[in-house]
């Protein structure tokens, strides 16, 4: 059976293309057995008519806050008492803005507003409009607030453009609601803050010193652990990969950057994965303006960087805490060196600068060590790695350890 059979589901229908999509959507879930009421913004109107949600929905579609015939039925607070999710697919840049500033003009919003229920938000826009920072700030606020992003996904446009914009596929929203409702990821309800890339080290405004991480490792650890049900929280250094749809991403440069945005988030998270490439020093001084080739050599002051691994493991209360060890020779000895040092749960171990896997290649194998036990995890695709490696943690971590 389903995990949506006999639940209530409001589905908000904002304004975009892809509110043809919602039509499958209110089908597929019926067919799951969900109770699907429908509420339309009036934008939504102009893509899709309340008639044809209505005849796949069975129920009245509901599209006015100040409707005395709808009120009298069933009123606005009363139907988000009645809903056991609120998802909003699709969910346009407007209205996450007025979601994020609390806006409680229209029917939609309002009962957003008013709801105690969990409400999930299936983003579709144009890709410029995604990534406006407006829309990223909005999408990061509701974040914060507890609202559920799934997507969008990346690819071709309505408009012809290419990008990330794009709502999940209906049969997509179908799967991750049935997980959400039975709460069956393994990491459902857990927060995992991870940290992915390289750091830049500034040396004057056009140079830096950096670490190789192409950030696909950390990247294919969001996924896998969004695919089990995490809220996931993303600290990346510059790198050339889309963010991962559903995750929190946070973008640095410097170590002391990535540092910052750690401490800032990791009272509020059950898991921190340190995947990043940190560079262990930086310049003493950074100079302000480009330094100019006079002498034949030239010699640079560096200062230690905070260790965030470690600095997360000592907080008084930390979370369960797992790095990486990347190492050219003898991965394993080193990492469980560090392991001891650094004080962490569980660390894995890969080697860099080998023929296979390591950074900026597609294929990796990790070797992961915790207290009084190993386990290989051979070389495979990044993602398919990550996958195993969440498996892995999912036994090793006990809440409340
Ligand atoms: O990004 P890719 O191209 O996919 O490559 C993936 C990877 C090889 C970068 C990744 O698998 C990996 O090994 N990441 C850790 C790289 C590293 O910096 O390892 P380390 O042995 O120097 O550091 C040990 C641990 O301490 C790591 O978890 C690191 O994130 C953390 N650390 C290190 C220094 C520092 N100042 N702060 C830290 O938090």
């Amino acid at each position: 059976m389903s995990p949506l059979q006999d639940r209530n589901l409001l589905l908000g229908v904002t304004g975009g293309i892809a509110a043809y999509k919602s039509a499958e959507l209110v089908r597929l879930l019926r067919r799951a057995g969900a109770r699907v009421r429908v509420v339309m913004t009036g934008a939504a109107g102009r893509f899709i008519t309340p008639m044809t949600l209505q005849a796949l929905s069975g129920e009245p579609v509901r599209q006015e806050l100040f409707d005395p015939a709808h009120e009298a039925a069933m009123g606005h607070i009363e139907l988000a008492r009645w809903a056991d999710r609120i998802l909003i697919a699709p969910a346009s840049a407007d209205f996450m803005a007025r979601l994020a500033a609390g806006i409680a003009d229209d029917l939609l919003s309002t009962i957003c507003l008013a709801t105690g229920s969990p409400v999930i938000v299936a983003p579709a826009m144009n890709q410029g409009m995604w990534r406006n920072p407006a829309t990223r700030e909005n999408a990061a606020l509701l974040q914060r607030r507890g609202v559920v992003l799934w997507g969008p996904a990346e690819g071709e446009q309505a408009c012809g453009e290419q990008g990330p914009g794009r709502m999940l596929e209906p049969a997509d929203l179908l799967r991750r609601l049935e997980r959400h409702l039975a709460g069956d990821g393994r990491f459902a309800g857990r927060h995992v803050l991870l940290t992915a890339g390289p750091t830049r080290e500034a040396l004057d405004p056009v140079r830096y010193l950096t670490n190789r991480s192409s950030g696909k490792m950390g990247y294919a650890l969001a996924e896998a652990f969004l695919a089990e049900g995490a809220q996931v929280t993303l600290v990346s250094g510059p790198v050339a990969l889309p963010p991962p749809a559903g995750a929190e991403t946070i973008a640095v440069e410097s170590a002391l950057e990535m540092e910052q945005a750690v401490l800032d988030r990791v009272n509020r998270c059950d898991l921190f994965v340190a995947c990043a490439a940190v560079a262990d020093y930086r310049p003493r001084v950074v100079a302000g303006e480009k330094i100019k080739k006079r002498d034949e050599t030239l010699g640079l002051e560096l200062v230690r960087n905070p260790d965030i691994l470690a600095r997360v493991a000592a907080l008084p209360a930390p979370p369960f805490t797992v790095g990486f060890a990347a190492e050219t020779s003898d991965p394993v000895a080193r990492a469980e060196e560090k392991r001891r040092r650094k004080g962490v749960d569980m660390i894995a171990a890969n080697l860099v600068g080998a023929a296979e896997g390591g950074f900026e290649r597609d294929d990796n194998a990790l070797t992961v060590l915790w207290e009084g036990g190993h386990r290989e995890l051979p070389l495979s695709g990044k993602r398919q790695l990550a996958d195993r490696l969440v498996a892995l943690i999912a036994e090793r971590y006990e809440p409340g350890n």
